[in-house]
């Protein structure tokens, strides 16, 4: 039997235009339903984004013991007790597994959680949170699949300080403290705007945590938490992901739900290329006010350019005027994409300089982590394959732009962090199709 494709047949070369809803973030869903499993009383998440990341979460979850039942974008999930202490097979595809084994330790006193897989942009190792557990009390060896922890005396209070702000080691860190005996302190804590809305949700379920200045949070274990009902704050990665669409295509879309707030660095980044916007109270309007011209930009974490923003923007400055130059700082292998963009028609050199000047733990590595995109480039559809989540909506977004038409394959990747994205980019306009070949 022939292997069965599933594609996405597209047609680009129309400006988009109309509305478009925002999902609940991927990045605060997936983080909070794991929060869930700290308590054994019920726990509802309102705006729960249904993509194939939360899917997996979800499993993971099921397999330990929560009871789940979901309506629309609601979850209910209640976790009354732990019936397994491992987890096996689902943890090559995202990063979850290792958020669960602070929880586990915290709960039960014991976990076994597979060695990582994630995107496909480079080792992304989990030193950090491993550290983190030791420090809060945990012992833990690694075996050839998987790691494994134990606590015999249950989790206490520690002083972390990461030598980056990792946003996975600050979520870890805080769940495996929330309910260990006396006070964390973490230094160089990640303060993502996802990481402040899972803050909020245990602070609903009873958690002490104090945000400080300079990224230092100060954990006060408590000695039980309860259940929670929280709405999920918007995926501004796909409010990023529909503005470069919008502005590319030389449409005007309304992205609904979008956040200002979450959003400060790219709405600059973007009115200095020549996009234009305008804040309403649900959502913002985005267009092209001008020609487009081309930037310097360097990612970094919050609140600077997320390095989850690059992707669909580097197809943005394709079709802007002059040299554009992007330093990835955040991780040194994000620019494999680029490749396919080439492929039809963009002009896009990546180097192994820094070409920026923030501190970058990737200097004289060899790392091809620097851009230079040079437009603006008349973009011909191809057979594109899809590498990982942000490579594949940077490429849906140049086929949409592109003159012709354009196979995807591998669009599982685009569903992992993308809702329903054929249908609702129809409505906008576009010309795609879901197949299988
Ligand atoms: N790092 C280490 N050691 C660690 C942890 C991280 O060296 O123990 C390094 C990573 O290799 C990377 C850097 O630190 O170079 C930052 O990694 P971080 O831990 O901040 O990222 P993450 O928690 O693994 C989350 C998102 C990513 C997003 C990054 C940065 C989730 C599930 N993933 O990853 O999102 O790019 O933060 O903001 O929240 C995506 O949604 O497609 C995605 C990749």
């Amino acid at each position: 039997m022939q292997n069965v494709k599933n594609v996405f047949l597209v047609e680009g070369g129309q400006a988009l235009k109309g509305e478009i809803k925002l999902a609940g973030a991927k990045n605060a869903a997936t983080k909070i339903l794991v929060a869930s499993l700290l308590t054994d009383e019920e726990c509802i998440l309102e705006n729960f984004p249904r993509i194939g990341d939360t899917e997996i979460a979800l499993e993971i979850c099921r397999n330990l013991g929560s009871q789940i039942k979901i309506e629309g974008n609601t979850v209910y999930i209640q976790t009354p007790k732990i019936l397994s202490t491992k987890i096996t097979n689902l943890g090559r595809r995202n990063r979850i597994p290792i958020l669960v084994l602070g929880v586990l330790l915290s709960r039960v006193r014991e976990g076994e959680v597979p060695l990582l897989g994630g995107d496909k942009i480079g080792p992304r190792p989990v030193d950090m949170h491993i550290e983190a557990l030791k420090t809060l009390g945990a012992q833990i060896t690694i075996q050839e699949n998987s790691y494994l922890a134990f606590v015999p005396n249950g989790l206490h209070g520690g002083e972390i300080t990461l030598k980056y702000p990792s946003v996975g080691a600050t979520e870890q860190t805080i769940m495996a403290s929330v309910l260990a005996s006396g006070k964390t302190v973490l230094r160089n804590a990640a303060v993502e705007p996802e990481i402040i809305d899972l803050i909020k949700v245990l602070q609903k379920m009873g958690a002490i945590i104090e945000l400080g200045t300079n990224r230092v949070i100060t954990i006060y274990g408590v000695e039980k938490l309860r259940g929670f009902k929280h709405q999920i704050i918007s995926d501004r990665n796909e409010a990023v992901s529909f503005a470069s669409l919008a502005i590319a295509t030389n449409g005007k879309i309304f992205v609904k739900d979008a956040n200002q707030e979450h959003l400060i660095t790219f709405l600059n980044s973007l009115r200095r290329i020549g996009g234009e916007y305008e804040v309403e109270k649900d959502g913002i309007w985005f267009w092209r006010a001008r020609k487009l011209t081309g930037v310097k930009i360097e990612t970094d974490t919050h609140p600077g350019f997320m390095t989850d923003w690059q992707q669909p923007f580097v197809v943005l400055l394709t079709q802007a005027h002059g040299v554009s130059v992007i330093h990835e700082t955040v991780y040194e292998d994000r620019f494999g994409y680029t490749k396919e963009l080439n492929k039809m028609g963009a002009d896009i050199k990546v180097v192994s300089e820094c070409l920026g000047s923030l501190a970058c733990r990737f200097k004289d590595k060899g790392f091809l982590h620097s851009a230079i995109i040079d437009g603006p480039t008349h973009l011909y559809g191809t057979e594109i394959n899809v590498p990982d989540l942000r490579a594949g909506i940077a490429h849906l977004i140049a086929t949409l732009v592109a003159e012709g038409k354009s196979v995807i394959n591998g669009i599982e990747e685009i569903d992992r962090g993308y809702e329903k994205i054929d249908e609702r980019l129809k409505a906008l306009g576009a010309k795609i199709q879901r197949s299988t070949l």
